[in-house]
């Protein structure tokens, strides 16, 4: 159950509607947004009926909600959300209106290569910087990037551009120093069922770009959010990047019917990551376009100036002659397919 409180209640009037749920042995989880609060309900729902919660100051209504996830349903909020990323004043939007391109290296290796990406990312007109300081590695011998370093090059580069940065956050014990630096944390495919990170993401106070377990079915990973907004962040961006299937010929199979797919079910921005998915630079450049037609509120895609000696995935990094058509298909193509936005 979920009860959506007017845009004008107070917080008495959010309190007085957890202390009766929590009078009757429920549990009330408060989501702050930016226009109102929602407050999802976990309990014996016959005993939150007998409340009347409809009737108490502040409260605009009360759904049943039959999704298993709740807050990040579009049940009880028709209207697609929008998220902000960045300082205020220089906020970035991601959502309805507006196609939202995110760039920079897979993983932050030196303070030159990152500020060099970061320049080249936003003159394609790229308006976040994307830049791995911890990075989830299959093998142990990998490079596991900088860590704590790699983010203070991260906050130079946004010094150095003014692009606000997303970055990965792997640890749980590592969300204060990473919210430190980043002004989106994201949380990769290897750790979108990993629920104690998942929680405690949603209390850092960031936007979070949540991107879809590669075995994960579109149910899972919206149950898998809601652990985010259950702990009062309903800042979450929903990022496709590609699902493991039997096709060798890319490394993730992008699952492009995904995007509709969620738009349909949750009020979140989703945005594709082509890079990821493809595993080839190639590719991204037409699944970038595949992105636009079907409504995804953007993309995030990998860059590098010099692909060759890159330490995390170079396969799949752009270079600045593809980076270039990127940017032509990121400024030509949403009109063509009737989206007035962008
Ligand atoms: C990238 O950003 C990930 O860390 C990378 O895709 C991990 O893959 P790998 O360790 O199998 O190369
Ligand atoms: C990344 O974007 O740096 C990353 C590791 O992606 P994914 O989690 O999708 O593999």
């Amino acid at each position: 159950m979920v009860v959506v409180m007017s845009p004008d209640a107070t917080p008495e009037d959010v309190a007085r509607v957890v202390a009766r749920v929590e009078g009757v042995g429920g549990e009330a989880f408060v989501s702050t947004g930016v226009v109102r609060t929602i407050i999802g309900l976990v309990g014996d729902i016959d005993s939150f009926h007998h409340l009347n919660l409809r009737t108490l100051p502040g409260v605009a209504d009360v759904h049943r909600i039959s999704d298993p996830y709740k807050l990040v349903s579009r049940q009880h909020h028709p209207d697609r959300s929008t998220v902000w990323v960045g300082p205020a004043g220089h906020q970035v939007p991601i959502g309805p209106g507006t196609f939202t391109l995110i760039a920079g290296p897979c993983a932050v290796e030196t303070a030159e290569q990152t500020i060099e990406t970061a320049r080249m990312a936003r003159s394609a007109g790229a308006t976040i910087l994307r830049g791995g300081a911890f990075k989830p590695r299959t093998s142990p011998y990998a490079f596991q990037g900088l860590g704590v370093a790699g983010l203070r090059i991260l906050s130079s580069a946004r010094e150095a551009t003014g692009l606000p940065i997303v970055t990965e956050v792997v640890d749980a014990r590592d969300v204060p120093v990473v919210a430190e630096h980043a002004d989106m944390l994201q949380i990769g495919t290897r750790n979108m069922a990993n629920f104690g990170l998942l929680q405690a993401v949603g209390e850092a106070g960031k936007p979070v770009l949540f991107k879809r377990g590669m075995t994960a079915t579109i149910e899972e990973w919206l149950m898998a959010a809601e652990y985010i907004a259950q702990r009062g962040n309903l800042d979450v961006v929903l990022c496709e990047r590609g699902i493991r299937t039997f096709e060798p010929a890319t490394r993730n199979t992008l699952d492009i019917s995904a995007v509709p797919v969620v738009q349909a079910a949750s009020h979140l921005p989703v945005i594709v990551d082509p890079s990821h998915a493809a595993g080839r630079r190639d590719l991204v450049v037409p699944l970038s376009r595949a992105a636009i037609a079907v409504g995804a509120d953007g993309v995030i895609v990998d860059v590098h100036p010099d692909p060759e000696t890159a330490l995390c995935d170079g396969p799949q990094a752009l270079r600045g002659v593809e980076l270039r058509e990127l940017a032509r298909a990121v400024r030509r193509l949403p009109p063509m397919v009737g989206r007035a936005d962008a």
